[in-house]
């Protein structure tokens, strides 16, 4: 049995209690939570016992689930790193880029797994694209979400948008060339609103908008590459590619034909991939277990969340390169 201790207990750190409850091969030992109401809801619900040391908690541990505020998450990481501990940490992996930094070499001279909470790698609609090949030659991206106060203590980059730019980077395979910025803070003292353009140095552009100030919620990225689009819906769980048919396509909604500028004609094919049926937050805890056990990488490890990170701090820093020109 893998013993794995939770620090911290709020709004997620309770999803994934009840995940890692129903994870085989694992056991939780205990949770360390300085908020005393959370904590009496956790151990009268979960009966599971609370340290008041977060030390004392991780020296039992085989491995931590850090679900606190992200500006713990490095001291709590360094807690249990230097202890020899695996860590799931959520993202963004740290609050700034020197502890992230920091985080990436501890973890190359230890021993120890790291992976980082990128849940929507393992969102169905995202999973249901594994088999095919994504090439994209631009990307248009929407994440928008109702006004909420709970994570406003970072800007909507590090919020929500550092969930695509994760999502973009593990398609990607090229070197960022240039970023363009703009946001605007409307209910918080950092960016509430941005848009963003990312070239990359294959000829790839991604353009994003992130809000947390809309009416309505919205998760979809649209890649268009060569051959197809290709649209993820994150939000409704829901993947649609379409493309010119060939005889290989069998697995189509339906067709139709187009006709060409030269009098011919094309096919076109309209599929909707299988969504597999997982629950994301507890693949990637098991995911998390099995590269403990089994001794392979962490599908998102501490290289992706510095990635993420480093590209989400060089938007910020062109908001604020923009916002002082205004
Ligand atoms: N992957 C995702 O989609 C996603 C979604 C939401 C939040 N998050 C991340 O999860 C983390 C927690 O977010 P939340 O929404 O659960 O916040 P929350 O405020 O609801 O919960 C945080 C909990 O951590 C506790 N805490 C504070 N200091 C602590 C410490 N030093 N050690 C241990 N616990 C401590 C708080 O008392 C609170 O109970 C943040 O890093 C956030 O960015 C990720």
């Amino acid at each position: 049995m893998l013993k794995i201790g939770i620090l911290g207990v709020g709004h997620l750190g309770k999803f994934h209690l009840n995940n890692w409850k129903e994870i085989s091969g694992v056991e939780v030992v205990g949770f360390f939570d300085p908020n005393d109401e959370n904590a009496k809801l956790v151990e009268a619900t979960y009966q599971i016992p609370r340290y008041l040391n977060a030390e004392e908690l991780i020296e039992l541990c085989d491995a931590v689930d850090i679900v606190a505020p992200t500006n713990f998450h490095h001291q709590l990481c360094v807690a249990a790193i230097k202890r020899g501990k695996h860590v799931f940490v959520e993202k963004p992996l740290a609050d700034t880029m020197e502890e992230a930094r920091d985080l990436v070499k501890l973890v190359k001279e230890s021993n120890v797994k790291l992976q980082v909470g990128h849940v929507e790698r393992f969102n169905p609609a995202f999973l249901a694209l594994q088999n095919h090949k994504l090439n994209p030659l631009f990307m248009e991206v929407h994440r928008l979400a109702q006004f909420n106060p709970r994570g406003t203590e970072v800007s909507v980059i590090l919020d929500l948008m550092i969930h695509d730019i994760d999502i973009i980077l593990s398609i990607v395979k090229s070197e960022v060339k240039n970023i363009s910025a703009s946001g605007v803070a409307v209910m918080t003292e950092t960016p509430d609103i941005a848009n963003v353009r990312i070239e990359f140095n294959n000829g790839c552009v991604a353009n994003l908008t992130s809000s947390r100030i809309s009416m309505k919620k919205m998760r979809k990225m649209r890649l268009f590459q060569k051959d197809a689009y290709i649209g993820i819906d994150f939000l409704n769980k829901k993947t649609e590619i379409i493309k010119q048919k060939t005889e290989d396509d069998t697995d189509e909604a339906f067709t139709f034909d187009l006709e060409t500028p030269n009098g011919g004609k094309k096919t076109v094919a309209v599929a909707n991939p299988q969504i597999p049926e997982v629950n994301a937050i507890k693949m990637e805890l098991e995911r998390f277990r099995d590269a403990i056990v089994n001794n392979t990488p962490t599908p998102v490890d501490e290289v992706a969340g510095f990635r993420a990170m480093d590209i989400a701090h060089q938007i910020l820093a062109k908001i604020k390169q923009n916002s002082l020109l205004a």
